[in-house]
């Protein structure tokens, strides 16, 4: 996207200074920017490197590990705010082979909005500092729902370009998400 914008600005530039010699005038650049078509990785990366790592935070919360410090509440916001931009950016395809397929299915942009309303939801709480763990953990249920939901109707048994999750349960071994 940026490497785009960069070159529609480019040669915007040169085409202005080519016509009249007028020196490029930032207003105009903006109306030139690309519409984001694609994306530089794939949805399979973007699932374990964006999405699946955030989610963590948001459900250890809701199992009652909660952050100690304003860091660890920067950490949980910054979760959120993946969710809520994660599921857009789940709307439109990247690099993997069958990611042109997928995002142009309706269903798709309807698990992938979905997402995006589970973060807005989720936003509040952590903003608000939220330690109500029962608020939390329906919050962590609706977005099980959301990936498992998906997941049945999408997900290959193992993901096309092999990019594959490592567990970070760290609570499955009784370590908090925040030391
Ligand atoms: C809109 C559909 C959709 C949603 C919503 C979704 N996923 Fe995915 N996810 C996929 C697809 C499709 C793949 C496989 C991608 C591939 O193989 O190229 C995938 C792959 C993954 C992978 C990597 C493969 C693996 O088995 O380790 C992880 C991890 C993952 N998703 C976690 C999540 C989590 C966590 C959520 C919810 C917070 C979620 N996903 C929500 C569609 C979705």
């Amino acid at each position: 996207m940026r490497i785009q914008t960069a070159i529609g600005a480019g040669l915007l530039s040169l085409a202005l200074a080519s016509c009249n010699n007028a020196p490029a005038d930032e207003g105009t650049t903006e109306a030139a920017a690309p519409a984001l078509t694609e994306l530089p990785v794939s949805i399979n990366a973007t699932m374990v490197g964006l999405i699946d790592n955030s989610a963590d935070y948001i459900w250890t919360v809701g199992n009652g590990d909660m952050p100690k410090n304003e860091l660890d509440w920067d950490l949980v916001r910054s979760a959120t705010y993946d969710m809520i931009l994660g599921g857009q950016v789940m709307k439109v395809p990247g690099t993997g082979e069958f990611d042109h397929q997928w995002t142009a299915e309706e269903n798709w942009q309807e698990w992938a909005d979905q997402l995006t309303l589970i973060g807005q939801d989720a936003l509040p709480l952590a903003e608000a500092q939220s330690t109500d763990v029962e608020a939390w953990r329906a919050i962590g249920d609706r977005l099980i729902e959301n990936c498992e939901g998906c997941h049945n109707a999408f997900k290959p048994e193992l993901p096309s370009e092999g990019i594959l999750h490592r567990s970070t349960e760290r609570e499955s071994r009784g370590i908090s998400m925040f030391d």
